[in-house]
């Protein structure tokens, strides 16, 4: 159970005196949505904590959230209003919602607010300035407030407006979300139960060098699948086809397993793979026999030895930190490897293992919760 110290030298919110003030309060609400139906309604549940005890302090609540992709204008698709309903009623009261983020739509909103009240706000991505860090938008969404509350744990990788560029112009703190998710890491991958170890796949070593890097530093055993295990194969010279290679990341591959070799970290890369010609969901698979590639096919999951080892692996491990998928999962036939490493991850927990898995995926419709399971 979480201990009620601070993870790190971070403004906790309850350390915050909130009463009538207004809260701006960063939020991943980036849900599976199917049309105006949420799929999926944990990342709204699991702020929850963080607005009831805002709303029985007194505090007048403007949420800020992004959904989805738009590309910086508005796209009906990607609304946060079905949220607001969905809040509302997981809440039990109203909460309104303003249509714009930034401007008179948000202001007016805004001032309309009594303390306990909550405001949603339209996406944030509706505004290219939000991913662009742009100084003014930030400026703009701070208007909003008079503090700021960080509970969005998905998105405090990126360095946007809404959870960078805006704590220039706020005092801040984290909400109970963010809290509960950083004491967990800090304890867990801080001092971990040993065997550690981590499997890392996805399709760029570009993505994942700064975790990479960090890990080789705390792990036991390194496991690296997904697509671009294929540039860690073709820094170690081995064949891959036509299989997706970083050729700019060869250097940074070779350098991981440099320092994973110095740091007696037990580096694994897939030893067979499945293949096909072309990528489309019925396409014809061949399983490799080797580490190699044949030059007219491309690897789209881990072979089935590589499974077993990683199998292997799993069950002997007490800490175990998923990231990135070992495959094409979204195309069932090359599901399996992702799909057994769910299934190892799970039992391992049964027998008492701390598991962690992190990142998001991408659904045709929308973004699924990337937020770490255990
Ligand atoms: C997620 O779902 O991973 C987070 O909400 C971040 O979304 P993004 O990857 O689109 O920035």
């Amino acid at each position: 159970m979480m201990n009620d110290k601070p993870a790190l030298k971070l403004k906790r919110l309850q350390e915050m005196t909130v009463k009538g003030k207004r809260a701006l309060v960063r939020v991943d609400y980036n849900v599976p949505m199917k049309g105006a139906k949420i799929e999926d309604n944990a990342r709204i549940r699991e702020t929850l904590k963080t607005l009831e005890h805002l709303i029985n302090e007194g505090a007048k609540i403007v949420l800020i959230a992004h959904l989805g992709r738009p590309k910086g204008k508005p796209e009906p698709k990607y609304s946060l209003k079905p949220v607001a309903a969905e809040l509302g009623r997981l809440l039990k009261k109203p909460v309104a919602f303003a249509e714009d983020c930034v401007g008179p739509a948000a202001e007016k909103a805004v001032a309309a607010l009594k303390p306990g009240d909550v405001l949603l706000l339209e996406n944030l991505r509706f505004h290219a300035e939000e991913e662009a860090n742009d100084a003014a938008f930030a400026k703009a969404l701070a208007k909003n407030g008079d503090l700021f509350i960080q509970d969005a744990f998905g998105a405090l990788h990126r360095a946007h407006a809404s959870t960078a560029g805006v704590t220039k112009h706020l005092p801040g703190a984290i909400g109970f979300l963010v809290q509960r998710e950083l004491e967990f890491l800090d304890r867990v991958i801080g001092n971990p139960q040993r065997p550690f170890l981590a499997i890392i796949g996805g399709a760029k070593v570009s993505d994942k060098l700064a975790v990479l890097e960090k890990l080789c530093e705390r792990v036991d055993s390194l496991l690296i699948g997904g697509a671009m295990a294929y540039t860690f194969l073709a820094a170690q010279g081995i064949n891959i086809g036509k299989s997706l290679l970083e050729k700019d990341q060869i250097d940074a591959a070779k350098a991981i397993i440099e320092k994973a070799y110095n740091k007696k970290v037990e580096c694994l890369l897939p030893a067979d793979h499945v293949t096909v010609k072309e990528i489309k969901a019925d396409a014809e698979t061949k399983v490799t026999q080797a580490m190699s590639i044949p030059p007219d096919m491309i690897g789209v999951d881990i072979g089935p030895h590589t499974i077993e080892f990683f199998q292997e692996h799993i069950a002997k491990a007490q800490t175990i930190f998923w990231n990135g998928p070992m495959g094409i999962f979204e195309m069932p036939a090359f599901a399996a490897g992702s799909e057994a490493v769910a299934k190892a991850m799970a039992e391992a927990t049964g027998k008492g293992a701390t598991t962690i898995v992190g990142g998001g995926t991408a659904s045709p419709s929308s973004r699924r919760p990337a937020s770490p399971a255990r």
